[in-house]
């Protein structure tokens, strides 16, 4: 099939849910991919947070393909040597108490987990997550995540789920009720604009959780494995939370979800009352072995700390420049340009030119690049950026900004 037959293709037979752009990909390597023309983009939204190795890494690929001539799927009734292998290293990672895990397949299916056990562990039903908060779409993860235009056409979600505002211990203290089981917030909020909260609050939530004897749930989907230049984002606040949801980057590229615990919590769920199919399979805990040593033997979390800042001083050097930029913000590799306009225009320009960026909101460009980018990559990145914001402040000279 060529380009336009395989976009038809899709268009007619996929549920229409995806906003898609006109790019068909077919190979990649590192942090670049190429569409089926021989184009090549710098990919700096690894498949929304997923390729943070970048593409192909031959450490992935390698424990795939020996993995797939060994066994590829296993179900959890019975025991597995790569399963084994892999919990081993998650839990050799994970901030000290975190030890007790269910796999799963997506990020939505982590949070799914996680409010459930947050039931079952306390015996009560309510829970608390944030306004602007993301957790994915199923039912549960759906019934946390804020934006109504996500939730409204799918009423009514599963209930006793409320929203506070975010970064307001007060409005946290005043929500929780002697039904409350769980607070669930992502310690910085990717799709909701990249927001850092401001220092002291995740200490001061955790406090909270601490003295009104609630359980902190903390979905670093989008915030851990290395990421915000720490393995996991409340390592940045050195708060521990006591269930952590992951997903997304931890199998190399593989579908997988986390739902980590402390032993006495997970142990809360019985035999039964939680599983899929698919848990840890023998394939996919090959890739996420792989997957934690490149992490941990490349050291790319110490890298992205340095490398994050270069990014994030090119892109304050485009705020100093383009009037358009309304704020830069974000932590390590995960990083936001907040716009004064809609920033699909610029997404799409810039992907014309051959970069790849994700929005976040409306308003935000949001950049999620893989972990081993070097210097050269972003300031490749950072020229697009620069000729694709000054051509769209030409344009919009005249036209009123979006309202705060
Ligand atoms: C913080 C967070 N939680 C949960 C999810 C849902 O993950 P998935 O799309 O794998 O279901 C996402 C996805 O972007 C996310 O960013």
């Amino acid at each position: 099939m060529n380009d336009q037959e395989i976009i038809e293709t899709e268009n007619r037979f996929l549920a229409n849910v995806f906003s898609k752009k006109p790019i068909v990909l077919t190979r990649g390597k590192g942090a670049l991919v190429w569409d089926i023309n021989g184009k090549e983009y710098l990919d700096c939204s690894t498949s929304y947070g997923v390729a943070l190795l970048g593409h192909c890494h031959p450490k992935i690929v390698e424990a795939i393909q020996t993995q797939a001539q060994q066994l590829i799927t296993c179900h959890s009734c019975y025991y597995n040597d790569r399963r084994a292998e892999f919990i081993q290293k998650l839990v050799n990672i994970t901030p000290q108490g975190l030890d007790k895990a269910f796999l799963s397949n997506s990020g939505a299916e982590a949070v799914e987990c996680a409010i459930k056990l947050a039931r079952k562990f306390t015996g009560k039903p309510e829970i608390i997550a944030l306004m602007g908060g993301f957790h994915g779409k199923t039912m549960g993860a759906l019934s946390a995540t804020w934006d109504k235009k996500y939730r409204e056409p799918f009423m009514p979600l599963v209930p006793e789920i409320k929203h506070v505002p975010p970064d307001n211990t007060q409005k946290l203290r005043e929500a929780i009720t002697d039904k409350t089981a769980a607070i669930l917030m992502e310690p910085i909020r990717g799709e909701g604009g990249i927001r850092v909260p401001p220092d002291g609050y995740l200490q001061e939530v955790r406090d909270i959780c601490d003295r009104r004897n609630i359980l902190l749930i903390l979905d670093e989907v989008q915030t851990s494995f290395g990421r915000t230049g720490k393995l996991f984002g409340c390592q940045n606040w050195n708060v521990t939370p006591d269930v952590m949801c992951l997903a997304k980057p931890f199998a190399g590229g593989l579908p997988i979800g986390i739902t980590i615990a402390k032993e006495n919590i997970m142990s809360a769920l019985k035999i039964g009352e939680h599983s899929t199919t698919f848990s840890g399979s023998p394939l996919v805990c090959a890739a996420g072995c792989a997957a934690i040593d490149t992490l941990i033997e490349e050291k790319l979390t110490e890298h992205v700390a340095d490398i994050g800042r270069y990014f994030k001083a090119g892109l304050d050097s485009l705020m100093a420049k383009h009037r358009i930029i309304k704020e830069v913000r974000g932590l390590g590799l995960m990083l936001g340009i907040e716009l004064r306009y809609d920033a699909l225009n610029v997404i799409l320009k810039a992907a014309d030119r051959g970069v790849l960026v994700l929005d976040a909101g409306r308003t935000v460009v949001r950049l999620l690049p893989p972990l081993i980018i070097n210097k050269n990559q972003i300031d490749r990145a950072v020229k697009v950026l620069d000729d694709v914001l000054g051509e769209e402040e030409n344009q919009r000279a005249g036209s009123s900004p979006v309202p705060n």
